[in-house]
This record gives structure tokens, C-alpha cells and sequence, in this order.
């Protein structure tokens, strides 16, 4: 996909990254440079750095760099495409057209044009007479005809291909249907057929109001309950939560998160409207990212059973790394939110959310529901988790709060208990000291390297590989001296990281893009992350000349050919690190 050079420098002159980065990060001056805490792991100290001069951003904490595109990508949780489109919008200018990238936009307009084509096909079914059932259903279940409304919902028919006939009438082809999971064809006929059939259909918007998918409960008992949509080329299931786009305008920052469809419709007409659920899948990390940015309390409403209390402390420690507060919502005496309400109304429920609990009282409640205290035996294993769960909270006075309960409840003196605590802190903080030590020593020996999977092979390598790639990169005029293009050329590089940065370097010298703009097309921000990092390394240095880019090239390529020479001399030190792994397991 390749974008005309001088709009991709235009797009970037305009969209200066410390203006972008700054909307969502709060930058602080550090000499040239500016930090600030990084958006995407969580970090008490800044080590989210960006770099004026040459304008990358690169966190030293978890490795994400790039350039501003990047950082959209990352951010939003979007693709290289969208990424542009965002920031040409907010650039104010036109992306031009190349004939692959039309078709693909052109794509995605008729994809949202036919979704909201099927949401009006449902609705209209759905306040047809001839399928009062199916109203009747809707309606029994205590929803209203204004919520109907609001919600857009509406109902698949039990025909086999009613919505792809009329569909195929408004000149989609069957291949589009299918691609955009309204249809499936049949490999004997070639015939397409309806997905959604006998189905209360509940559209799913994006927050610019566009229908991006489908969720349809079965009427009746035939499996499955529920249909949803699976990815399409304009909708993720991860990137997505139900009735985000009511919910978005609630002002007191918070948002009830619940499982399912039925849950969220039932609260907000009950006037709950910052109600929103997953898609019938479980929380993702994408899914807290977005929440984090339209909520700093999220009241837990899962399921009662047994898997809706997993969910919920899952949710409570994903969502705790992205700093939103959690207050966990107990529904007793019925199944779910929706059920809840139908019995017990809308005043309970706000009892309910008064009354909910922070993470460290629903972790403590749960502690002890499974001992009787009068026991000692069971009083000891007791003290034991509470002393363990509070040795993980951070503030003094949250811990102290607790610790007086547990007192109350157990007659053990505060002293003894906030000891104990102490104890297993420093013991945490000696496990973290050696686990960080121990994370340190697999780096360097190779271990878990996602970005350069070969590294652990070609340790001896790698150094210098990414030495002369980060000299490359900062002085790439390096590339124009016939010395160095009589040396190097891919084949010096062992390792495919190597060799692909090394193709990228040239292809933008070629293109002659000062910098590194198409690198953000090619790379993830965690190779990014790694390439601005090599760079970053040689600036440090005060020797970048070009003998010393001769002199590891050089280096490269003599082990290169001696490799080739001997076939595998590596094979022993490949051995060492087989049975190093072999002892650590
Ligand atoms: P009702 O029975 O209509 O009240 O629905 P519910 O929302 O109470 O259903 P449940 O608690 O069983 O499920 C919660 C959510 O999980 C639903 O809204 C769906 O998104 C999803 N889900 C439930 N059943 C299925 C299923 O059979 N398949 C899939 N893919 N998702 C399901
Ligand atoms: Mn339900």
C-alpha cells in the first residue's frame, strides 16, 4: 500500500507527534527531550520518552516506540490505514488515491450501508404483524417499544434467506453478505442462506453511530442462545462494547459493565444509561483501554454463578492496570442484572451500586466466606490470605482500614497483623528483586525475545548486527559510500530482524525519506520500539564514523562467510543453550 512520499512528510509536519502524543499522555520537559508516564503498560515513573529531534516516541519500561503514526496505531488500537485516515483528518487533508486503497475505503462504505440496510430489514420485521410472536417475546421480557427504538433491535425471521434476498435486491453480491457475516453459502448449491434466522437482533454500533455487527437471541430453546458476529472488515469484537455510543454521554465518569445484550438494555431503560457489556466474549485489554478513557469507576456487574465470579476477578485486575477504580456489584437473589431489575426495580439496583464494594472488601469478603473463624485452625489460614491479599495493596491507608477489620473479626491485635504484612512485603519485594535479575539474564542470553526471535542462535551476532543497523540509521548517508556498498548487503545479517530492517533502511534511502517514514508500515510498535532503540544506542556513542560502520561491517561479514564455510559451527553453543533450557524446566 504504498502512499506517495511527500503526503506521508506533509501528514507528519502537520501532525506534529508532541501535539498528538500530548492529548493523551501528559508530557513533562527533560532537556531536549519530553516524558511522561506510558499509555500503554502501567508505570508509577515515566519512562515514556519522546524525542523532538527526530520525532519518535519509545518507552524504556515496555519497549513500544515509533513515530506518530505509530503511536495512533498503538493507541487506538487501529491499523496502518485508519491510523492515517485519523491523523489526515485531523490534518485537514485528503489522502490521495491509489486505486488499491479506493477499493478498500469504497469496501468499507458498503459494508456499514449494508448493516444498516439489515438493522432497518430487522426492525421492520420486528413491528410487522405477521411476526407477533415475536414482539410479544421482546415485550415480555419487559422491554418497551421506546427502547425497542433506541436500541434499533429488531428480528430475523424464520425464512432461509429473506435479509439476502433483499439484500442481493439492493445489488450486494452473496460473497459481500458472507464477508460481513449476515450469510453463509451453501457448498452444494452455491446458494446463500441467512445466518440469523428466528433471532431477536441487537445492532452493534461504533461510536460515530454506524451498525458494526450483530447479536441475535434465539426465541425458543434451540442452541445457540445467542449469535454473534464474528470479525469483519468493519467490526472487532475486541475493540467493540455494547451501547458504548449511549453510554459514552453519561457524565459522572462511570460505566456498568454486565455480560450480556439483555442486561444493558434492561438498565438503561431502568435510566442506568452508562450500562454497557461485552460481545460475548471475555474482557480484553483493549476493551479496559477504551473503557479507561470514558470511565475512572467501573461498577462489576458480571453474572452471579460461579463463572461470572471468575469474570469478575479477572476484570478487576485488568482493569486495575489501566488505574480504573472498581466497585463490584453483588446481585443477589437473582441470575443477572436483568433479571434483577424486572424483580426487584430500579431503586434496588441503586442500592445495589451504593452499596457495592471496592476490589479489597469483595477480595476480603471472599476470604472469608470460606472460613469460620471460631475454628483456629481455619482463623490461622484466615489471617493467613488476608495477610497475603493486603501485602499486594500499595496504600498505607487502605491497609490500615482493613487491618482494623480483620481485627474485629478475629480478635488478633493490628500490630501482630500489619507485622505479618510486613513481612510478606519484603518478601515479595526479594522475589521481585530476583525475578527481575533472573528476567535479566534470559534477555541476554536470548530468552524471550519476540521482536528477534533468532537472537537466542546468534547471540554473538545480534550485538553487532544491531550495532551497525543503529549506526545505518542515524547516519544513513553511510549507504552512498562505495566502501560500505561493496560490504554490505543482506546476506551479512543472520538474523530475519536483521535482514528486514536492513531492507527497510535501504528502501527509504532509496526513496530518499530522511528518517524513518515508511517504517511504521513494515513493523509493530514493539519492533519499533527495538529499532528506535539501536539507534538510540549509537547516538549515545561518540565515535559513529564511517570506519567504524566498516569495521563491524566488515566483522558481520567474515562471520557470515565463515558460517557458511564450516556449515553450522554454531551447532555446540546451539546444544549449550538446548540443555541450559532443559535444566531450567
Ligand atoms: P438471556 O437469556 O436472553 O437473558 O440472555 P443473557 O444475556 O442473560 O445470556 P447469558 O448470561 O447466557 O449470556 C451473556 C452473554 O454471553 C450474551 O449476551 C452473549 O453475548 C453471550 N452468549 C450467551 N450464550 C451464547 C452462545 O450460545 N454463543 C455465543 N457466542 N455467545 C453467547
Ligand atoms: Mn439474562
Amino acid at each position: 500500500m504504498a502512499l506517495p512520499q511527500d503526503f506521508l512528510q506533509e501528514l507528519k509536519l502537520r501532525c506534529n507527534i508532541e501535539d498528538v502524543i500530548s492529548q493523551y499522555v501528559q508530557l513533562k520537559r527533560a532537556g531536549s527531550n519530553l516524558v511522561g508516564c506510558c499509555p500503554f503498560h502501567s508505570e508509577k515513573t515515566p519512562s515514556f520518552t519522546v524525542f523532538r529531534n527526530n520525532e519518535n516516541f519509545y518507552c524504556f519500561g515496555c519497549g513500544a516506540g515509533g513515530d506518530v503514526i505509530t503511536f495512533v496505531m498503538k493507541m487506538e488500537n487501529v491499523d496502518y490505514m485508519t491510523a492515517i485516515e485519523h491523523l489526515a483528518a485531523r490534518a485537514g487533508l485528503t489522502i490521495p488515491e491509489d486505486p488499491k486503497n479506493a477499493v478498500m475505503r469504497v469496501n468499507k462504505d458498503r459494508y456499514f450501508e449494508m448493516n444498516k440496510l439489515a438493522a432497518r430489514f430487522f426492525y421492520d420485521s420486528l413491528i410487522d404483524p405477521k411476526n407477533d410472536d415475536a414482539l410479544k417475546y421482546i415485550t415480555s421480557r419487559g422491554i418497551t417499544l421506546q427502547t425497542i427504538k433506541r436500541f434499533g433491535i429488531g428480528y430475523a425471521d424464520t425464512s432461509w434467506d429473506s435479509l439476502t434476498g433483499y439484500l442481493m435486491s439492493k445489488g450486494y453480491e452473496k460473497e459481500e453478505i458472507k464477508n460481513n457475516f449476515l450469510a453463509g453459502i451453501s457448498s452444494k448449491t452455491g446458494r446463500a442462506f441467512d445466518y440469523f434466522r428466528n433471532r431477536i437482533m441487537f445492532p452493534i454500533f461504533d461510536l460515530s453511530g454506524r451498525v458494526i455487527a450483530f447479536g441475535g437471541r434465539i426465541i425458543g430453546d434451540e442452541k445457540p442462545k445467542y449469535l454473534n458476529s464474528s470479525d469483519t472488515y468493519v467490526f472487532k469484537k475486541s475493540r467493540n462494547l455494547y451501547a458504548l455510543n449511549h453510554a459514552k454521554n453519561n457524565t459522572d465518569s462511570s460505566l456498568i459493565l454486565c455480560e450480556g445484550y439483555m442486561d444493558v438494555v434492561a438498565l438503561q431503560q431502568a435510566g442506568f444509561i452508562n450500562a454497557v457489556a461485552t460481545l460475548g466474549t471475555a474482557l480484553t485489554s483493549e476493551q479496559t483501554r477504551i473503557i479507561s478513557r470514558y470511565a475512572s469507576t467501573v461498577y462489576l456487574c458480571y453474572d452471579s454463578d460461579e463463572a461470572g465470579q471468575r469474570a469478575t476477578k479477572r476484570a478487576i485486575d485488568m482493569l486495575s492496570d489501566v488505574g480504573v477504580k472498581v466497585q463490584v456489584v453483588k446481585i443477589e437473589g437473582a441470575k443477572d442484572p436483568d433479571e434483577y431489575i424486572k424483580k426487584y426495580g430500579k431503586t434496588s439496583f441503586e442500592k445495589l451500586l451504593k452499596g457495592s464494594n471496592g476490589h479489597i472488601e469483595y477480595a476480603l469478603g471472599n476470604i472469608s466466606a470460606k472460613y469460620n473463624v471460631n475454628v483456629a485452625e481455619q482463623k490461622l489460614q484466615y489471617l493467613d490470605e488476608c495477610c497475603t491479599m493486603l501485602s499486594g495493596v500499595f496504600s498505607e491507608i487502605e491497609r490500615e482500614i482493613f487491618i482494623q477489620k480483620i481485627t474485629e473479626k478475629t480478635g488478633i491485635s493490628a500490630d501482630i497483623i500489619r507485622h505479618e504484612i510486613k513481612k510478606r512485603q519484603k518478601r515479595n519485594f526479594e522475589k521481585n528483586r530476583r525475578d527481575a535479575i533472573k528476567e535479566d539474564i534470559n534477555k541476554s542470553i536470548g530468552y524471550g525475545d519476540r521482536v528477534n526471535a533468532d537472537s537466542a542462535k546468534n547471540l554473538a551476532t545480534v550485538k553487532k548486527e544491531e550495532n551497525l543497523l543503529g549506526l545505518l540509521l542515524l547516519r544513513p548517508e553511510y549507504l552512498d559510500l562505495a566502501s560500505i556498498k561493496e560490504i554490505v548487503s543482506e546476506d551479512i545479517f543472520r538474523c530475519e530482524f536483521s535482514k528486514k530492517v536492513w531492507r527497510e533502511i535501504v528502501k527509504n534511502k532509496e526513496a530518499e525519506n530522511e528518517g524513518k517514514s515508511t517504517f511504521g508500515e513494515e513493523f509493530t510498535p514493539e519492533e519499533m520500539g527495538r529499532i528506535i532503540q539501536m539507534r538510540l544506542n549509537r547516538e549515545k556513542l561518540s565515535n559513529n564514523s564511517e570506519d567504524v560502520a566498516l569495521e563491524l561491517a566488515n566483522t558481520l561479514k567474515q562471520e557470515a562467510k565463515s558460517q557458511t564455510d564450516t556449515d553450522g559451527s554454531d551447532d555446540s553453543f546451539l546444544k549449550l543453550i538446548e540443555e541450559l533450557k532443559k535444566s531450567k524446566k
